[in-house]
């Protein structure tokens, strides 16, 4: 455990951090037969050969118990544009108590842990790697399965504390390469 104490005002930093827009995810997770579910943006793609992804989870969400489980399964959804109230629900926001209309989907490749219906893409999971993050864990999955529907795609975007919708930029300068890393 670190004793270092923030540098900068923590609600300073929520404030400039969540300039960065992201888009949304419901993280799904099943322990004794109980599916959770989590809204989360801390996702981030790590490597491609293994194929990684991390998630960071509170320490004190109930989530975290499911994600710090060794070889545990997890499914990401990346929610579309409509799927706003769902986001509200799993991130357990007041006045969003009751659930919205939601389906499971089965999802074998992810052990007993399904997909949410309606999403853009999911990733199928399982607990590679777990390290400290502070008050978070950083949880590395490893992909074993993809499902992407078919489009189009509009995605839940959160932005500043708030819900965007995303609005295509048409280029101005450089066209855009089909692979943005190369
Ligand atoms: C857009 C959005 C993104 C969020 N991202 C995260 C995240 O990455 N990690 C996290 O721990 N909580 C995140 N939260 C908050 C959790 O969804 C919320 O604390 C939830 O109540 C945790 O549920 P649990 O304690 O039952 O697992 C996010 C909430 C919203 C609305």
């Amino acid at each position: 455990m670190s004793a270092l104490s923030s540098r900068v005002d923590t609600l300073a930093y929520r404030k400039t951090i969540g300039l960065f827009a992201t888009g949304v995810t419901v993280i799904l997770a099943e322990r004794d037969g109980q599916i959770h579910g989590m809204t989360a943006n801390s996702v981030t793609s790590v490597s491609l050969e293994p194929t990684l992804v991390l998630v960071c989870p509170s320490k004190q969400a109930n989530m975290a118990r499911y994600l710090t489980t060794p070889d545990a399964f997890f499914t990401i959804n990346i929610l579309s544009e409509e799927q706003e109230l769902l986001s509200n629900y799993f991130a357990r926001w007041r006045g969003q108590d009751e659930p919205p209309a939601y389906r499971l989907i089965p999802w074998p490749s992810a052990g007993n842990v399904p997909r949410l219906d309606g999403c853009l893409g999911a990733l199928a999971c399982q607990v590679y790697r777990v390290y400290e993050g502070g008050d978070h864990w950083i949880v590395v999955g490893e992909v074993l399965d993809l499902y992407r529907s078919e489009g189009p795609h509009r995605p839940l975007l959160f932005f500043a504390g708030e819900y965007h919708q995303l609005r295509r930029q048409e280029p101005e300068h450089v066209p855009p390469s089909a692979d943005p890393y190369r």
